[in-house]
């Protein structure tokens, strides 16, 4: 019967069958979907796994189901929630990032749980405000005021892109990245991996100084003045960032395997083609506090910018030599950018991203009382990063004293980051963080640009309405008398009270209160116009379920 397997020819119900022409629909479907998939330019996921991609949505449709019967709670999975992916996934994508039926939160019986004090009465109150709503939340403090540096300026945006470096994340994360940076008005800090093409999308730059010197080295890989000052004249450069450590590997170097040292990275970095590239762990320009604050000062003599750096924390030791020094007035850093051991890296032996450094809250509180306890507390602008994109996370930050939050792996939940945490591996099927030229050639900047945009002005409207609804006009008025932390429904604690601040810390100084109140009441309606999809009076964004959640790519 058989004369080939397509040719075949069988017998159904007594009428022949010519099987050629039972495959050719089926094969033509598929190849249909397969040519749909890769010439499409809004999934990633597709482009790079036509057909098979799909596969991925389905599962993602009957996930909420498929979890209610046996696997994770909202809250379960980790680094990042359910929820809290749905959320950044909904706001990058402008749609319905309202939750419906009440919390998820074990108030009850959990510890740990965060409550902001809202005020019945006070200075602003909240309007509705609606997804990718374009709120205007400068900094409250000048980046360099206070130290006098030429080049001093207000952050246009509480809210920036945390420094993950080219090599780490595909050019095309970056591209979409910067580009993103660019249509929100916030501040992109390049990662220790150099400033490349895909930064020169029209974002501005925080440039970051790692201990391997990429993009300021000369050929023996020492720190180099005039290439550093070449570097920031040729890029909208308008901050340098001396990184200390990163919270999820502090002290420790890293390697960037030699296969995947491409040209572009090579030169990006200024390091040979094809070899393995090392960052040590440790600076060789200085090595101890009194050496980094004459580091800091030479920086910024010659370029002019504010100046500052970036560290997780561990021994308090450092910050009470540098503060001791700082307090004599003649040296001092513009920013202090601080790293909770819970950030993410690229790549981490797992005793360092688990066990070495304190998370955020308690690392930050820390250091933010040494200075305050020497009175250099208003005079420097406090950084936070450490899963602080998520806006209960920041409203705590903004509490203790941060000016500033940057958002790292958010940043990478916008432009299509699925959490399948295989960064280390090279192989992010979302093309992300890869330098694999299929996996990342899926993922398109222009558009990805524009959800990481929609989701840094999300955030910023989120925290402008919660400052609202305490009463007053921005983040960095809320102080750490506003939020409690319970302990099940047994008791509760304000912050100041469980890290021990003194009444009057954890805000700027009362001039830059007045002027950012001043600023903020003189906001273009425009600026805060509901921009978003069209809501209910009362129920919040129209449409009947939490978009973002099928379709994260
Ligand atoms: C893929 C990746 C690459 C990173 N590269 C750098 C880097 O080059 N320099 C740095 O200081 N931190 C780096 N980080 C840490 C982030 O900047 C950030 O501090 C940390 O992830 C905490 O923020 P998040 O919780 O918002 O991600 C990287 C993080 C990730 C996930
Ligand atoms: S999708 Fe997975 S591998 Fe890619 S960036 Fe996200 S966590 Fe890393």
């Amino acid at each position: 019967m058989c004369r080939s397997v397509y040719g075949t020819v069988g017998r159904a119900g007594g009428v022949p069958v010519d099987m050629k022409k039972l495959w050719a629909a089926p094969v033509a479907a598929v190849g249909a979907v397969a040519a749909h998939d890769l010439l499409q330019r809004r999934h990633a996921i597709l482009r790079n796994f036509p057909v098979l991609g799909h596969a991925r949505f389905w599962l993602e449709t009957i996930g909420p189901e498929l979890r209610q019967y046996v696997v994770a709670a909202n809250d379960e999975e980790r680094p990042f929630s359910r929820d809290q992916r749905r959320w950044v996934y909904a706001s990058a994508k402008l749609e319905n990032n309202y939750f419906g039926f009440g919390t998820d939160n074990d108030l009850e019986h959990g510890t740990g749980n965060v409550i902001v004090h809202h005020r019945t009465f006070g200075r602003a109150y909240p309007t509705h405000g609606s997804v990718g709503q374009a709120a205007r939340l400068p900094a409250a403090k000048v980046l360099g005021g206070p130290r006098g540096r030429r080049h001093a300026f207000r952050p246009a945006s509480v809210v920036n892109v945390s420094g993950m470096s080219f090599g780490s994340l595909s050019g095309n994360a970056i591209e979409a990245i910067n580009r993103g940076a660019a249509e929100a008005g916030c501040l992109h800090n390049t990662g220790e991996g150099a400033i490349s093409p895909y930064h020169r999308m029209g974002g501005e730059l925080v440039f970051q100084i790692g201990t391997a010197y990429f993009g300021c080295r000369d050929e023996e890989g020492r720190f180099s003045l005039p290439r550093l000052k070449e570097l920031v004249a040729s890029a909208p450069v308008r901050a340098l960032e001396i990184k200390l450590s990163q919270g999820a590997k502090p002290g420790l170097g890293g390697v960037l395997p030699a296969p995947k040292v491409s040209r572009e990275i090579a030169e990006t970095r200024g390091v040979p083609e094809g070899v393995d590239c090392l960052s040590p762990s440790r600076h060789a320009e200085f090595d101890d506090p009194d050496s980094l604050l004459d580091f800091v000062e030479l920086l910024a003599a010659e370029t002019g910018l504010p100046v500052g750096i970036k560290s997780a924390v561990g021994d308090l030791g450092f910050w009470r030599e540098l503060t001791d020094l700082m307090a004599r007035g003649d040296r001092g850093v513009d920013f202090v950018n601080i790293d909770g051991g819970e950030g993410g890296t690229g790549a981490s032996p797992l005793i360092f991203t688990d066990s070495v450094s304190l998370p955020f809250r308690l690392g930050f509180a820390r250091v933010y009382r040494e200075f305050a306890m020497r009175g250099l507390h208003e005079q420097v602008t406090f950084i936070g990063a450490g899963k602080l994109g998520i806006p209960d996370n920041a409203v705590v930050a903004f509490a203790l004293g941060a000016d500033l939050v940057n958002v790292g792996r958010e940043a990478m939940l916008a432009v299509g980051c699925i959490q399948a945490q295989k960064c280390h591996t090279g192989e992010c099927p979302t093309g992300v963080a890869t330098q694999n030229r299929w996996l990342a050639h899926g993922l398109e900047p222009v558009s990805k640009g524009e959800r990481v945009a929609n989701y840094v002005r999300t955030l910023r409207r989120d925290l402008l309405k919660v400052s609202e609804t305490c009463g007053v006009e921005h983040p960095a008025l809320l102080g750490p008398g506003d939020i409690e932390v319970l302990d099940t429904l047994a008791d509760g604690r304000l912050l100041d009270e469980v890290y021990g601040y003194e009444p009057g810390w954890g805000f700027p100084s009362a001039a830059d209160r007045e002027e950012i109140v001043r600023i903020m009441s003189a906001t273009d309606e425009e600026e805060t116009r509901t921009e978003g999809p069209p809501e209910t009076a009362e129920d919040g964004p129209a449409g009947d379920e939490m978009a973002g959640d099928e379709d994260p790519l």
